[in-house]
């Protein structure tokens, strides 16, 4: 293990404090500031399941496999109906694994301060270093350190660090969880005098367009056996040129912390927005006798928000819709384990339908994904919990609720605090304990602790609906009454009131709660498989379990159209409920349920059912059509999307939709015959043909004062005959992480897609990379996503790439039965 610290000597340290006086500008960069961490996340061996509970013993065992972390288990094992997870868990077993590695560290070190950090591990993980025990820790999302320098063994001889997870204890989740060292691993090595972990604090308490103040709350740790007399300097850093720098001598005990407070202007502030994410570092540097011996960079963003009981959320002065999403953790095919790039494509492919808000459903994210927002733009509603003391599955959180809520709250908001992206924090969602006395003891605890740790933010939960969804029409007086029942609504913890669903109540809200912000914090549950399609479009249906349909192999069963006509009973279409938001300015915005599809939770089916139908891009990644509605709603883009696909029987009536924007009307063309002009009337979202089917080319033209805007056209597929592979991108790093996120369609002779196809496609791979993850977006499909081959959904099916260390070239081909295989080239560099 080395560190990558770099010491200046104290000429030179000299030298640049002159320099910086007498300047006001300071030679080096940003990046010239080493980051304390280093990955330590290779090589590491693990061991799955079997009778050995102790430590002690299972060193001994040969089941030993060596791999890299990230890593999560559940996703290679076996769809199982009866797993124990059930198939809300994603019907894949949790466990209980091992993880070992051997290291050694540097003689030079013995005198510092070495620590590892976890970013997550699923779920009550123990950890011991040469035989110590370090803790436990039973939350899988909140990330921890543990110092190890008073066990290590220095120079040549070994070091062995032991990880037990115990994930065997099932149901602990309503969605699938993952198991194992699910996020990144890191290995910190600083002097012994140090800014502590998660030790800055960055706000920005006042911000115009001419000025910023930022105030900086630093905690140094001194673990010296002496009191030290040190200078703290923080410089905050534009890019790569210095805007300021603040300078405090500070004398600190021996074996102690100390919190300093420092302040500082920034003229003309660049200030952090969704289309302009723009940040700012801190760098605090800790000198002893003008020797810089400790480093730590903050990035932060200058905003300034409010959220307004008649305008909504307010952003540097200027009205913006929060137009969001839901995401659970899960990356699709690659599971649980994180991997930064997969989470960049999923924000990639939110940005570009226009979603401008995260919220981290419902547990703290990867700080991967956080850091992803900061720079991409999205406005994150930062979650806690999922449940407090009440259990929702019988092994869950619940169950350590008293011992670790506190810790594990205050922990996260330590962790999250200085992320620009962050505009609230969550405590709950749809918490049981909201219709009892016991909530408002919980939620005042919460919140208390919340502002406590940070004052800049606003509170919210995501509550349970306060009337009977079912209800279309709703009753003044009968959803006051409710409102009554709602004890956490009414405790005054709260900044911003959170419904989930009850789109229908959002009117009344200002007479229920006069004078708080509103937000709906989880909207919509619609159902969708892609590429699949109910013959008569308008009928709405809400599925709690869909009976009528029952799976068998071969029938189209457990599949819901994908015309956005179906609903939970809870919740409400696309179109209804974006119609309902977008019309009132005090609706601060929406997140939907959800961006993408997860493992587990197949409502409306059962098992064989084993992932999500609520995304509106599939697992694999690939939109539904609804996608489509929103891209016209929330953004510039020019948009004509005309679904379904032209392959049908012969004489089917068969609905025709269009999702267009910056044009009056489209017109329809069936084989070059106009089958009728539409145009969206009041809040209309779409328009529709209904026509029988006769194989051709269906072609729209959208027109604006007359013009044509845009044309689009679906033909009729005949027999599948060939693959086509796309990559999303051809060039990836040579890092052993990056990804190629490749399509496979499967097309016709002609190369139209083929709708229904439904081929099993086999992958193979030449050069230094490996698949990582196959997966075609199928809810039903029980075939592995780390296996290399996969049947396609609806014409179409996703391989996922990893590179190695090594550069070079990567040759990726894909065969099925009676079709022209497709060949494409990654290069690693
Ligand atoms: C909500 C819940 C989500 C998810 C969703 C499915 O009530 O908050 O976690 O279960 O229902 O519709």
């Amino acid at each position: 293990m080395k560190h990558n610290k770099k010491y200046l000597n104290s000429g030179l340290a000299l030298l640049m404090l002159l320099a910086i006086t007498l300047l006001g500008s300071c030679s080096k960069k940003k990046d010239d500031f080493s980051d304390r961490k280093v990955s330590f996340n290779s090589d590491w061996s693990f061991h799955l399941n079997d009778s050995i509970q102790d430590k002690d013993t299972i060193g001994a065992s040969t089941k030993w496999r060596t791999l890299n972390v990230p890593h999560d288990w559940s996703v290679e094992g076996k769809f199982d109906e009866k797993s124990p997870a059930g198939y809300g868990g994603g019907a894949l077993n949790g466990g209980l694994g091992w993880y070992k590695k051997t290291f050694k560290v540097n003689a030079e070190d013995s005198t510092k301060i070495t620590s590892i950090t976890f970013d997550g591990v699923y779920k009550n993980s123990q950890v011991w270093i040469n035989g110590h025990y370090l803790g436990k820790r039973p939350n899988g999302y909140i990330g921890f350190q543990y110092e190890i320098s008073p066990y290590l063994n220095y120079g040549d001889k070994n070091n062995e660090i032991i990880v037990k997870v115990d994930n065997s204890k099932q149901p602990n989740s309503r969605w699938y969880s993952g198991s194992g060292i699910f996020r990144n691993v890191w290995i910190e090595t600083t002097d012994k005098l140090h800014v502590a972990q998660w030790g800055t604090y960055v706000t920005t308490p006042k911000v115009t367009a001419e000025k910023a103040s930022v105030s900086f709350e630093t905690t140094i740790q001194n673990q010296n056996t002496a009191s030290k007399k040190a200078t703290v300097t923080t410089t905050i850093f534009k890019e790569d040129t210095k805007v300021t720098s603040v300078t405090q001598n500070i004398t600190i005990a021996a074996n102690a912390n100390q919190t300093i407070k420092q302040q500082t202007q920034v003229e003309t502030p660049i200030l952090w927005s969704v289309e302009k994410p723009e940040l700012y570092t801190a760098v605090t540097e800790i000198s002893v006798d003008d020797k810089i011996v400790d480093q730590y960079k903050t990035d932060f963003g200058i905003r300034n928000f409010k959220f307004d009981v008649d305008k909504g959320f307010i952003l540097n002065g200027k009205q913006v819709k929060i137009k969001g999403v839901c995401l659970h953790h899960d990356l699709g095919p690659l599971g649980s384990a994180i991997n930064t790039r997969a989470i960049e494509r999923q924000l990639e492919i939110m940005k570009e339908m226009g979603v401008n808000g995260i919220r981290t459903s419902h547990n703290p994210p990867a700080p991967e994904l956080l850091e992803l927002c900061d720079k991409m733009g999205f406005i994150v509603m930062d979650e806690a919990f999922d449940m407090w003391k009440q259990t929702k599955t019988k092994y869950d959180y619940g169950n350590d609720w008293d011992k670790w809520h506190k810790k594990d709250l205050i922990d996260q908001l330590l962790r999250d605090r200085n992320h620009a992206s962050i505009f609230m924090w969550s405590i709950g969602n749809e918490i049981p304990e909201q219709w009892n006395e016991d909530g408002v003891t919980i939620a005042k605890e919460l919140a208390a602790i919340t502002r406590q740790y940070d004052k800049t933010r606003p509170i919210t939960a995501a509550m349970n609906p306060p009337v009977n969804m079912n209800l279309d029409g709703v009753n003044l007086q009968f959803e006051k009454a409710a409102v009554q029942y709602n004890k956490i609504a009414k405790s005054g913890a709260l900044d911003i009131i959170g419904y989930n669903y009850a789109h229908q109540t959002y009117e009344y809200h200002k007479q229920n709660f006069p004078g708080i912000p509103f937000i709906a914090t989880e909207t919509t549950s619609g159902l969708q498989t892609r590429g699949y399609y109910d013959a008569v479009s308008d009928t709405i249906k809400k599925w709690p379990v869909r009976w009528d349909l029952k799976f068998t192999e071969g029938n189209p069963g457990n599949t819901v159209s994908a015309y956005d006509q179906v609903q939970t009973p809870w919740g409400s279409t696309h179109e209804a409920t974006w119609k309902v938001i977008k019309k009132h300015d005090f609706l601060s915005g929406m997140y939907i349920w959800t961006g993408f599809d997860y493992i587990g939770e197949p409502t409306p089916y059962e098992w064989p059912s084993i992932s999500s139908y609520f995304g509106i891009v599939d697992l694999a990644g690939f939109p539904k059509d609804v996608y489509y509605m929103y891209q016209s709603e929330w953004t510039d883009k020019t948009v004509l999307h005309i679904f379904p696909h032209w392959n049908w029987k012969p004489g089917q009536t068969v609905d025709i939709w269009a999702y267009y924007n910056n044009a009056d009307e489209v017109e329809l063309f069936l084989n070059g015959k106009s089958v009728g002009v539409r145009s969206k009337k009041g809040d209309d979202l779409h328009v529709m043909w209904r026509i029988p089917f006769q194989p051709g080319t269906l072609k729209a033209i959208s027109r604006k004062n007359g013009k044509t805007v845009l044309e689009s056209e679906i033909k009729t597929a005949e027999d599948p005959s060939k693959l086509k592979l796309t990559a999303d991108r051809s060039t990836i790093k040579a890092d052993g992480n990056d990804l190629s996120f490749v399509t496979v369609d499967i097309l016709d002779a002609k190369g139209i897609l083929a709708p229904n196809a439904n081929n099993e496609i086999n992958f193979s791979l030449k050069g230094n990379g490996k698949i990582v993850g196959v997966c075609s977006g199928d809810p039903v499909s029980h075939e592995s996503y780390k296996g290399s081959k996969h049947t396609a959904l609806n014409g179409k099916c996703l391989v996922i790439v990893q590179s190695e260390t090594k550069t070079g070239r990567l040759e990726l081909t894909a065969k099925a039965n009676g079709l022209k295989q497709a060949t494409i080239v990654i290069t690693v560099e």
